[in-house]
Formats: structure tokens, C-alpha cells, sequence
């Protein structure tokens, strides 16, 4: 296996490098040439039938869960919420009266998600899973499924199946609500808005050297840092606190920039690292004024914002895409500086320590 990494020195930056493909191959999957989209009408009906979605997941597929709650409700109007695997299981919420179950699974072997579904099939509700394993266990046992095509991931942190589940449920979404004739749906050209990201999502990862820097800079020996957001943006802060806790062993927390000051914001001492994600145009000026909260008690900032919502001494700045893809390419430097991160520190990024790629027991 050796040889499959080729040139490269770790599989995580490996997949880091295929997600502008992964990207590109959901498109030719999924999407045809006249820009309709290639999902089992059955599965679209039942979905758009159902009253609230609930999308259940471990880990970081269940913060692609996260933003895909926010297409959901914006592109097909359907109620959606998020579930810890975990949780559910013993704790399941109240359900809606036509639920309709969606697994977001990289592996699709999670000992955690399989016992929801277990439940929900005992139900008798429907389900989809997206995964990146044809095959797998929640694939079986689910209604429908959906697969990544994303190729192997073998690093244990997870990179490209994070963006193809989202770049997917972009997708799905977009031909949800094109069929409940919602505007915002049939407005969204996702195969030209996804094929910019592909190319805002190469730039990114060419410019990988910028990040390297950044990584030795600020978060080589630092023992706490934090990402921060709000909106979509504290989606990906939580999915970038992930990622640089779970290689590099830097305590980290994705907050909600605006609750910070209500307990949190005590944490912050001289030169800890707090880096603010600014890629939503309705919190983009309210998390600035979280960050001066924090730079008046002596944190270090950085700061990785959108083009359009930049300003002068930003040091990470994102090509523009459509608003609701915008983790897509947020995620893109956060992955880079937990690796970057992770090397500076001495550790095998590939298998970081107590940690498994798929956790087959509950
Ligand atoms: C493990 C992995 C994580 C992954 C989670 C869920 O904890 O270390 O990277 O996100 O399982 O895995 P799944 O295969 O269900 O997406």
C-alpha cells in the first residue's frame, strides 16, 4: 500500500489533494449533461413525502450532517434535524409522523449508527444511507443509498468523504426541491456551482505551502486553540476543531462565536489561537466583533473569510462560491493546518493515537 500513496508522504494528504475530483466525480455521477439529476424518483417522492427529516451520524460525518440540515431546510423547505448516532439510540426524539431517516456513514460499518437503524427498520420508516462503501452494513439494511465515489479513505481522519457527503447532499437537495417547484431550488445550478468549487478547492490545496507557514506559526506548540463561527460557519468550526484536535492532540473547541462570551471566552489567555471562520453573510460582521472580544484578552487571531466578505490583513482568504457551499472550501486550510500541525508535532497523522477509522462496537 505503499505504492497507492505514491509521492505522498501521508494518505491524509493524499485525500486532502483528491477532494477538487471527488468533487468532479459526484458531478458525473449524479448529474447529467442537461443538468438533470440522476437520483431514483422513488427515493426523491418518499423523501419529499416525509415531514421532517432526521439525518444521524458519528463523528465527522455527522457534521456534514450539520450543513446538511441547513440545504435541507433552505433549498427543499423540509424540517431536518441533526443526531449524535449515540444519542438516538438511547434517547431517540419525539418523531414527526412521516420521518424519514438519512445516515451519513464514510465506512458505513459505525456500530452506533447501524443500532439506529436497526430501530428505525423496526419502525418500519425509511431510510437512506450515504456512504462511501457499496455494500457496507448500513448500505444493506437501508431503503436506498447513495454512494460517495469518493475512492478509498485510509487515513483515520476523515477529509474527502466530509466534503463529498455535503457536495451530495447538495445535490440531493437541489433535485428535492426542484420537484416541490421551491425557486431557491431551481435557481441553484449545482453542477456549475460545485465545478467552481472544484476549482476554488484546487487553488486551495496549491497553495498549501501558505498554511504550512501558518501551522508552524501559530498552533506548533500552542496546548489549546478554538475555531469559532456562527451560522454555517460554526458548522465547519466544529468540523475544524475535529480535525486539528484528533491529528495534532491541541485541545480544541468549535464554539458559536456569539455564546463565547458566556462562560467560554475565560479560556482565552496571551497567544491563544482562536480562528475565526467568516464565510456567512448575515454573522460575517458579528463574529469580527467576537473576535475583538477575544483579541482584547490577548488571543491571536486568524482569520478565514470568503472573498467578498475579506478585509485587509486576513490571512486566509477563500475563492467565492455559492453561499450555501461554503464549507466546502472553508474546511479545505482547516484540514491543512491539523495536518501541517500534526507533522510539526512529530505524530503519525494517518493514525493518530486511541483513535479508529470505523468504531465497530458501541
Ligand atoms: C470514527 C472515525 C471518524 C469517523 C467516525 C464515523 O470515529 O475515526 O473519522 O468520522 O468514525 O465514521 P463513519 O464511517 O460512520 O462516517
Amino acid at each position: 500500500s505503499e505504492a497507492e500513496k505514491g509521492a505522498y508522504p501521508y494518505y491524509m494528504l493524499k485525500e486532502i489533494d483528491e477532494q477538487p475530483g471527488v468533487m468532479r466525480n459526484l458531478i458525473e455521477h449524479y448529474i447529467a449533461d442537461d443538468g438533470s439529476i440522476k437520483i431514483d424518483e422513488k427515493l426523491l417522492k418518499g423523501l419529499n413525502q416525509a415531514q421532517r427529516l432526521y439525518i444521524v451520524a458519528a463523528g465527522t460525518s455527522y457534521h456534514a450532517g450539520l450543513v446538511g440540515k441547513e440545504l435541507f431546510e433552505r433549498v427543499t423547505n423540509t424540517p431536518t434535524e441533526v443526531h449524535v448516532a449515540s444519542e438516538f439510540a438511547y434517547n431517540p426524539p419525539l418523531l414527526a409522523e412521516r420521518p424519514f431517516f438519512i445516515f451519513l456513514t464514510q465506512s458505513g460499518e459505525t456500530a452506533d449508527s447501524r443500532q439506529v437503524l436497526s430501530q428505525v427498520n423496526e419502525w418500519g420508516y425509511p431510510s437512506l444511507t450515504i456512504t462511501n462503501v457499496a455494500n457496507s452494513t448500513l448500505s444493506r439494511e437501508a431503503t436506498y443509498t447513495l454512494l460517495l465515489y469518493a475512492g478509498p479513505e485510509i487515513a483515520v481522519a476523515s477529509t474527502k468523504a466530509y466534503t463529498g457527503q455535503i457536495a451530495l447532499e447538495a445535490i440531493l437537495a437541489k433535485a428535492m426541491g426542484e420537484r416541490k417547484d421551491i425557486d431557491k431550488a431551481k435557481e441553484f445550478d449545482v453542477a456549475k456551482e460545485l465545478t467552481f468549487v472544484a476549482n476554488g478547492m484546487q487553488a486551495l490545496v496549491d497553495g498549501k505551502a501558505e498554511i504550512e507557514e501558518i501551522a508552524k506559526d501559530v498552533l506548533a506548540t500552542t496546548r489549546n486553540a478554538f475555531y469559532i463561527g456562527r451560522s454555517i460557519d460554526y458548522d465547519i468550526a466544529q468540523e475544524a476543531a475535529l480535525k486539528l484536535k484528533e491529528v495534532s492532540y491541541v485541545q480544541t473547541e468549535g464554539f458559536a462565536s456569539g455564546e463565547l462570551k458566556h462562560g467560554t471566552i475565560a479560556l482565552i489567555e496571551k497567544d491563544t489561537p482562536v480562528i475565526a471562520i467568516i464565510t456567512d453573510e448575515k454573522t460575517a460582521k458579528h463574529t469580527r466583533s467576537n473576535t475583538q472580544e477575544v483579541l482584547a484578552r490577548g488571543a491571536r487571531v486568524i482569520y478565514i473569510a470568503s472573498r467578498q466578505l475579506a478585509v485587509a490583513g486576513d490571512q486566509i482568504v477563500l475563492p467565492e462560491v455559492h453561499p450555501l457551499l461554503t464549507p466546502l472550501l472553508a474546511i479545505i486550510p482547516c484540514q491543512l493546518l491539523a495536518y501541517y500541525t500534526s507533522l510539526q508535532r512529530g505524530y503519525d497523522v494517518d493514525k493518530p493515537r486511541n483513535l479508529a477509522k470505523s468504531v465497530t462496537v458501541e
